[in-house]
Formats: C-alpha cells, sequence, structure tokens
C-alpha cells in the first residue's frame, strides 16, 4: 500500500480531493491536506475534512462480525443471513425484505446492493439517507428535464454576478464552496449575493441582502418573481418557445394562485389582471419580508442575467419540497437563465456520494443508469444483469420503509452505514421498528452506534482511508476514493459482504467480483447499454469508462459526466454544464405548474413553536466520525436549541437553562441559547446528537413523519414543539466531569459526552441524589482523591491523580456560573501534576496566570472568544489583522466568516 495517496473527502457533497501521507501505519498516523490538483477545492480543505486524520484509530471500531452479540466468522455471518434471505423469499415473498443504505457509500457498495435487491432478491424496498438529503431536487429534476439532471458546476458560483442561496447554509454545510465564492467576491465587488433563510446563518456574513423569509413559503416567492418579471417583459420569449413546455399554463394557474390569497389577505378582487403591487402585497404577507428587501430582490434578478440559484436542505426538506424546486427551475427556465456559464438551478447535496446513488438507483423509485422505472427500463436491467427476479415498480421509500418494518410487512432490515434511528423522523417509532423487526443486519464501522445496538448480525465494514473506490460530488464529478490503511480487524468493504451474501444465496456467477474496479467497470457498461432502451438516450453516460483497466482505474483523475463512449451521444464538449439551449431544442424542459405554494406546516397547539434542525459548522451527521476529533469538538460541543429572545423571554428561559422540548411523537432536554438570529416562533437545533453523545437530546424525536407528496422526502423543518425550562428541583446542579476513560452517560436529566484531547468529559445536570450516585461511581472515597468544597455556595471539586496523572476531576455548582475552565483541565489530562502548587492550580480548575480564551471560535488552532475579543482591543479592525493577530482562520478558513462578529 502506498504511504501517500490522492483521496476524496469523506463528508459533504462538495467532494474535495485530500492528499493522505502515512506516516506510522501501525499507529494509524496520517497527514492530511488538501490537494491542489482536485478542481473541487484546489488545495482547499474546511475544518472537518482537515481533522480526518484524528478519526482513523481503531478506538470504538466494529472488528469482527457478530451474531446476536456474538462473535462469528464472515462465513458463518453470510451463510446466516442468506438463508434467513432464502427461507423469507420461500414463505411469503421478496418484499419481507428491506434495504436502508446511505449516500455515503461507494458508487461500487451502492451498485451491488441494487442489483442484488432489485434484481435477484426482487424487492424493491432499497431506499438510502439521501431520501433525507435531496430527493426533492432529485424529483424536480425528473419533473423538469425528464432526467435526474444538474445542469450546473462549482465555477458558476464563482462567475455569477447574481448568487442567490436559498435555503443552503453553504458557510458551515459546504465551506469550501464558500470558500471559494469568497475568494470571488473579493476579486469581483461587483458580484451580489443574497441569502434566503428564515435564520441569520454564516452565510449572511457579507451578503448584500438577507431575505429572512417566514419557512415555507420559498415556492411563493419564486413563483411571485416569476408573475413579476413576467410583467416587467422580463421572459426570455425565443429560449422559453424553442426549449421548453408549459409557461403560460404555469403562468396562469400561478395567477389564480396569487389571486386567491390577496382576495383572502384584503377581501377585495384584485381585478382583471394582477397588478405587479398586488403580487407584492402577497409576498410582502405570506413570506414576511419587507416591501423595501422585495424590491432590492426584483432589481437584483431583472438586472442580472448571470444568475446561479444554489438551494439545498431548507428547500428539499419541506412537505412541498419539489414545488419548492421547480418553482426555482422555473424562473431559470422562463428567464433563459440555464446551461450558461454563471447561470443555473443549483441542488447542492449535503453527502459524499448522494449523486453516485443516484447514479446507479440508490433510492427506491430508481433504476441504475437513470432508466426509468418502466416496463423497457425494467426489460433492460434484467436483461443486462441477466437477473432472474427483476422487480415489477418501485418500492417504498425511507418512511414507509420503517413503517413496514413497524408493522411486520419488511421481516429482514439490512442497515448499511447510516444511522437511521437518530436520522430518520420520529425516531422513537423507528427504535420501536426495529425491536420488532425478526432479522436486523447493521453494516458499520463504529461498534456502538446508536443504530448497532439493534442488530441481530453486526458486520464490521471498511471506513475512510480502508476503502477503495468512487464518488460522485454534487457538480457530477466521478472522483476515486483510495485506500491508504489497512482494513481495522475483519472489516471489508461493504461490496463484498453484499456479493458474499448474493453469492451463498445461490447467484455466484452474477456477483463473482473480486475488486471494486470490476464493478465500476460493470456500472461503466450499463449506462451505455441503458442509452439504446426507448429511443429516448440518457444524458448520464459513462461508458467511456466501461473498458478501464485496473491500473487506469486506480490512477483515474476526477472526470465529470456525461462521458459517452460514442461521440454522437455526446452532448457538447464541455461537459461542465447541462441543459443548453442547443440541447434543450430536443429535449424540452417542462415548466411545471406547482401543486402548492406553501408548505403546509403540522397542526400546532397554542405554546408550540416550529422546529427548524440542520447542520453546525464542525459536526458531521449523527458524530459517528466527527465526535471522535477533539479539535472538532471544540466549537460547539453540547446539544443545544437556539429560541428568539422573544420566545425565551415570555417562557422565563435563559442562555445555558436546560429546557424540555416535547410533542406528539417524542422529546429532548438540551441547553437553551438565545438568540436574534432566528424568527420569532421559531426554534433551531443540530440534527447530530445522539445517545452515544448525549442522553435524549436528538431533534429528530420530535420531527413528524410528515412527507413531500411527490418525493417523499421528510419535511425536517416544520414540526410544531413546545418548550419548557426545567424546574431547579430536577437540576439543582451543573457540573462537568474529565476523565482519562470514556464513562457511561448516567442517568440523568441532563448528560452530555465529549471527546477531548486525553480523555473525555461530562456535562451533567441533576439532582443531589443523582450527584451522590456519581460520586460514588467515580469512587470519590479512593485516598487520592483531593476536595474542596464550598458549602455557602454549594460548589464541590474533586480530583483523582494516579502517580501525578489526573485519573478524573469532578466539580459541580449550584449557582449558575460557567464553572471551571474546560480546556485547561481537559489538557490537564496529558501533564503529570507533582507538586502542591500544581495540585492546587487543578483544584482552582484554572492555569495560574490567569489564561482563559473563552468558547473555542478556531477549532483548528484552539482560538478563543476572549482572546479574539483582546485582538480587537489591541487594534485589530479586520478579518485579516484579527487573522494576523491570532492566527485564527489561518488553516482551513471555516471559521473566517465567524471572525467579523467580533469586530
Ligand atoms: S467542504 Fe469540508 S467536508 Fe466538504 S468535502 Fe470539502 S473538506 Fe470535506
Ligand atoms: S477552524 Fe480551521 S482555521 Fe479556524
Amino acid at each position: 500500500m502506498p504511504n501517500e495517496v490522492r483521496t476524496t473527502c469523506a463528508y459533504c457533497g462538495v467532494g474535495c480531493g485530500i492528499r493522505a501521507r502515512v506516516t506510522d501505519v501501525d499507529q494509524r498516523q496520517v497527514q492530511i491536506e488538501g490537494d491542489k490538483l482536485h478542481p473541487a477545492n484546489l488545495g482547499r480543505l474546511c475544518s472537518k475534512g482537515s481533522a480526518l486524520g484524528e478519526t482513523l484509530h481503531l478506538e470504538g471500531r466494529c472488528l469482527h462480525p457478530r451474531i446476536q452479540g456474538k462473535r462469528a466468522s464472515w462465513k458463518e455471518a453470510t451463510r446466516f443471513i442468506a438463508d434467513r434471505f432464502n427461507a423469507l423469499i420461500a414463505d411469503g415473498g421478496p418484499e419481507q425484505i428491506g434495504m436502508y443504505l446511505s449516500g455515503q457509500l461507494l458508487t461500487e457498495d451502492y451498485y451491488v446492493a441494487n442489483k442484488l435487491m432489485k434484481g435477484f432478491i426482487g424487492s424493491a424496498n432499497v431506499d438510502t439517507n439521501s431520501r433525507l438529503c435531496m430527493s426533492s431536487a432529485v424529483a424536480g429534476h425528473k419533473r423538469t428535464f425528464g432526467e435526474d439532471l444538474v445542469p450546473a458546476c462549482y465555477e458558476d458560483l464563482e462567475i455569477a454576478d447574481l448568487l442567490i442561496l436559498a435555503g443552503a447554509n453553504l458557510a458551515w454545510c459546504h465551506p469550501v464552496l464558500h470558500q471559494r465564492v469568497l475568494a470571488a467576491r473579493a476579486a469581483n465587488p461587483d458580484k451580489r449575493l443574497v441569502v434566503i433563510d428564515p435564520r441569520r446563518t454564516a452565510s449572511c456574513d457579507g451578503a448584500d441582502l438577507h431575505l429572512q423569509i417566514r419557512p415555507g413559503s420559498d415556492a411563493l416567492l419564486f413563483s411571485g418573481v416569476l408573475l413579476i418579471m413576467q410583467a416587467r417583459g422580463r421572459i426570455d420569449k425565443a429560449f422559453v418557445a424553442s426549449c421548453t413546455l408549459g409557461l403560460e399554463d404555469t403562468l396562469a394557474e400561478t395567477c389564480r394562485a396569487f389571486t386567491a390569497l390577496y382576495l383572502e389577505l384584503t377581501g377585495a378582487e384584485p381585478g382583471d389582471e394582477l397588478s405587479e403591487d398586488q403580487v407584492l402585497r402577497v409576498l410582502e404577507s405570506h413570506c414576511d419580508l419587507p416591501l423595501d428587501e422585495l424590491n432590492t430582490f426584483l432589481t437584483l434578478v431583472e438586472q442580472q442575467p448571470r444568475m446561479t440559484t444554489v438551494f439545498s436542505m431548507g428547500i428539499n426538506q419541506a412537505s412541498n419540497g419539489t414545488d419548492k424546486v421547480n418553482s426555482i427551475t422555473n424562473l431559470h427556465l422562463a428567464l433563459g437563465r440555464i446551461g450558461k456559464p454563471g447561470a443555473a438551478p443549483f441542488s447542492m447535496t449535503g453527502q459524499p456520494n448522494a449523486m453516485g446513488g443516484r447514479e446507479v438507483g440508490g433510492l427506491s423509485n430508481q433504476l441504475a443508469a437513470h432508466l426509468p422505472f418502466n416496463e423497457a427500463g425494467i426489460a433492460a436491467l434484467g436483461e443486462f444483469w441477466q437477473a432472474p427476479n427483476m422487480v415489477k415498480g418501485p418500492g417504498l421509500p425511507a418512511v414507509d420503509l420503517f413503517e413496514a418494518v413497524y408493522d411486520g410487512r419488511i421481516k429482514a432490515i439490512w442497515i448499511m452505514g447510516t444511522n437511521p434511528v437518530v436520522s430518520l423522523p420520529n425516531t422513537d417509532r423507528i427504535k420501536a421498528a426495529l425491536q420488532r423487526c425478526p432479522l436486523v443486519i447493521v453494516s458499520e464501522c463504529i461498534q456502538d452506534s446508536a443504530t448497532a445496538a439493534y442488530a441481530d448480525v453486526l458486520l464490521p465494514a471498511t471506513g475512510w482511508g480502508e476503502k477503495d473506490g468512487t464518488v460522485t460530488n454534487s457538480e457530477r464529478r466521478i472522483s476515486r476514493q483510495r485506500a491508504f490503511l489497512p482494513a481495522a480487524g475483519e472489516a471489508r468493504p461493504d461490496w463484498w459482504a453484499l456479493a458474499s451474501v448474493a453469492r451463498d444465496m445461490g447467484h455466484e456467477d452474477a456477483f463473482d467480483y473480486d475488486s471494486s474496479h470490476e464493478i465500476f467497470s460493470e456500472h461503466a457498461r450499463l449506462s451505455g447499454h441503458a442509452q439504446d432502451v426507448d429511443g429516448l438516450g440518457r444524458v448520464f453516460d459513462i461508458s467511456q469508462l466501461g473498458e478501464l483497466s485496473a491500473e487506469v482505474y486506480d490512477a483515474l483523475e476526477p472526470k465529470q459526466w456525461p462521458l459517452p463512449a460514442r461521440s454522437e451521444s455526446a452532448t457538447s464538449d464541455d461537459v461542465s454544464r447541462l441543459c443548453s439551449s442547443q440541447w434543450l431544442l430536443s429535449h424540452r424542459a417542462e415548466i411545471i405548474s406547482l401543486g402548492s405554494l406553501i408548505a403546509p406546516a403540522e397542526a400546532k397547539g397554542t405554546s408550540h413553536l416550529r422546529l427548524n434542525t440542520g447542520r453546525i459548522r464542525d459536526q458531521w451527521h449523527t458524530m459517528t466520525r466527527t465526535g471522535l476529533a477533539p479539535r472538532l469538538n471544540r466549537h460547539i460541543d453540547e446539544p443545544f436549541v437556539t429560541i428568539h429572545i422573544s420566545d425565551a423571554a415570555s417562557r422565563d428561559i435563559r442562555s445555558g437553562d436546560f429546557v424540555r422540548l416535547s410533542n406528539n411523537w417524542g422529546d429532548a432536554v438540551v441547553k437553551a441559547q438565545i438568540s436574534a438570529d432566528g424568527r420569532p416562533g421559531e426554534l433551531f437545533m443540530p440534527m447530530h446528537w445522539s445517545e452515544q453523545f448525549a442522553r435524549r437530546s436528538g431533534c429528530n424525536a420530535l420531527v413528524a413523519p410528515l412527507v413531500d407528496p411527490v418525493s417523499a422526502q421528510p419535511d425536517n423543518k416544520g414540526s410544531s414543539v413546545d418548550v419548557t425550562r426545567i424546574p431547579r428541583a430536577e437540576v439543582s446542579w451543573r457540573g462537568f466531569v474529565v476523565s482519562k476513560v470514556k464513562l457511561p452517560l448516567p442517568e440523568m436529566p441532563y448528560a452530555a459526552r465529549i471527546r477531548c484531547e486525553g480523555g473525555y468529559r461530562l456535562e451533567l445536570a441533576g439532582t443531589e441524589a443523582q450527584w451522590l450516585n456519581l460520586e460514588k461511581n467515580l469512587n470519590a472515597t479512593d485516598p487520592a482523591t483531593i476536595e474542596s468544597n464550598d458549602s455557602f455556595r454549594g460548589d464541590v471539586r474533586r480530583i483523582c491523580l494516579q502517580d501525578g496523572q489526573l485519573v478524573h476531576a469532578s466539580f459541580r455548582c449550584l449557582m449558575k456560573d460557567a464553572g471551571p475552565n474546560r480546556l485547561f483541565l481537559e489538557s490537564a489530562l496529558l501533564r503529570t501534576h507533582e507538586t502542591q502548587d500544581e495540585v492546587l492550580t487543578l483544584l482552582a480548575g484554572r492555569a495560574s496566570d490567569g489564561i482563559d480564551c473563552g468558547a473555542i471560535v478556531c477549532a483548528c488552532l484552539s482560538v478563543g472568544e476572549r482572546t479574539l475579543e483582546a485582538a480587537v482591543l489591541d487594534g485589530a479592525q479586520t478579518v485579516n489583522a484579527l487573522s494576523l493577530a491570532t492566527r485564527a482562520g489561518t488553516n482551513c478558513g471555516s471559521c473566517l466568516p465567524e471572525l467579523k462578529r467580533f469586530l
């Protein structure tokens, strides 16, 4: 295995290239840096990508197969699964088998899973967590272009004169792309940036306009802009006439919807023709946006033909997500702003290989190679695979899939590389479903992931750095992920586990794969085979890569599709953009009449607030990997809910209070963060925390299983939740423990575990009895324990030393102060403490020089708020000066947007 490889990041859909250099293979020490040759990032990495080297150790890894908790050989495990699958097929049919996959699988894993399920088991009940991420975009693309096509490329974000971020916090969720945008703005002061988001996010820093829209009204906004552009004569008539269908009907339908809303709003008929002012009145009221901001936005749209609209979860995750997507594509098509440099609608995917999953038919309503899920598509695929049990039609999407597990229609589910008991809506129901299911198979890297707890069969999967294959990023660029470390224990690639089960089921020839190269070649050849089906052809074509030798596949440079083998299939020489006017002449795009301009939200009680969920800067999904990297736990280390100041005041909640959130679906306990960044009546909770890291703090326990009727994507941003402060009787103290070893999360109203340098920290709150119990468990009576109590304040400080090494330290206070400095005590786990002074310093919980840098802003270089504030007082007046003075932002740059708030 070479000790330096070029590979691709494990996290978001930007798909950054990475150079990984192994410095100590036994200790799994690896240096990570951005790949300057990769077109997605040109050498940049964000905080998550930069910290990948900290996540490669074997701690917590799943190393061996297990059946019912007992170690088993791979042979026993795959035979066990195959026998059970065959028995279910014989007794009740293949639909009793389900699979739930992940946008973090490699394309080769995804391909084999779908081939096994849809062609050989004969069940289309195979879906992926990408359903939660971008299935509304897929459905929107298919309605518009007839195929799941992303027309744009990253360069469009840089060269657009008007960049609109709709429901996309690029600064935190796609940070490297955001850095590219910031650099482009610095080079071109005339470039305009508009953010449409109910929250003020890091992406708003430096934006020309932030439309703090009412959640769920985006489709109304884009449709209103379409009506006004028509009234102002801005429709590109020639383009519309030759390249699109449906504009007139859509305009008439939109007009009718606005007329009804205007009537409802004012009680007055708008007259024969809806005027611009009347449309604006509807937008002002329903989107809750000031007229001057609406007018500024309209002027920008009118005057900047090079307009790119980037959209992500704020658009897709809605009960009208597909309509929201199409409101954006409609506007771009009507204005002729598509398929041109700097002008396109652009769906950003959340996961590293959501796009690769779409290529191989990862969703239950897709077939591989973008084939239509109809008789012709099924027949073509069956012929190519020589498959004996081709499915007859689409299967169940994620939420319905787990409902079928719950009610017993599905009796065996194989979950691969994802954590549905944390990430799906209504998580209590998902847990109950897995509890009831006769056979749960989990393929995982992490031994104690929240979902692995339900596994009857646990299969160890290779992780990042051990896997070998391909991923496709948001701009359709296929890149190699390459292995540079040996597999942990008996971990195997997911494609290998799938193929082994398939062979044990009797499908030896069709799954006789020896390498990811063989699978990729078959996948690429299939895309060529799919071209001849139904005479329509498909843009997704990578058949040029179907005959690569193993050596050429190994060395494959990043490539954007399409890559047709036959020149007559080429869309154009430059494949960086799709949907050119020339292509649209023969593939007319549909301008879609929308069924739902405003997202229906869950019915709510009078005291309820609307819950928005999303990501934070330094964590990824359910933290199974990023939670292992101390550096990534410094920026935001505990689960929280952001509450608007007015809602907090009316509920007597202050920052740092523990609050309980509850509704019909479940409950959670987290810390309150009071802010004016959101809108009154709305809450924000991060999606990351699971019971692996905190007790009862996952947001998805509160998310209703409400889905978009077209895409079946859940609405993660519209659930209704009640919030109350937890009374002092339940949390009479707050405190923390730092410890060399991983301690279990104690039974308390609030308990969170944070991986830190040298060990772990528990943040806790509870009753007196719970504190006493905790002390008992920590062996507080150990002779090496030194303590200091302040009986007046009720504060307790205890440290336990062994040979000068800090074993654990526990601190609690009854008052609401934050307590001693966590970073200082965490770092004390790494030092010896011999002298009296050193021990007293430990008890004091702060360095003797009194330096406390405050909450960490720059995770890479541990620069805290107080250091930044001091630098500003010392004269730093710009982000550059602040960076220079403190070094914040000088590594990955992810924290740069946040430095502004100190100026
Ligand atoms: S932006 Fe960050 S998380 Fe996303 S691919 Fe690049 S380095 Fe990885
Ligand atoms: S977080 Fe990476 S440089 Fe600040």
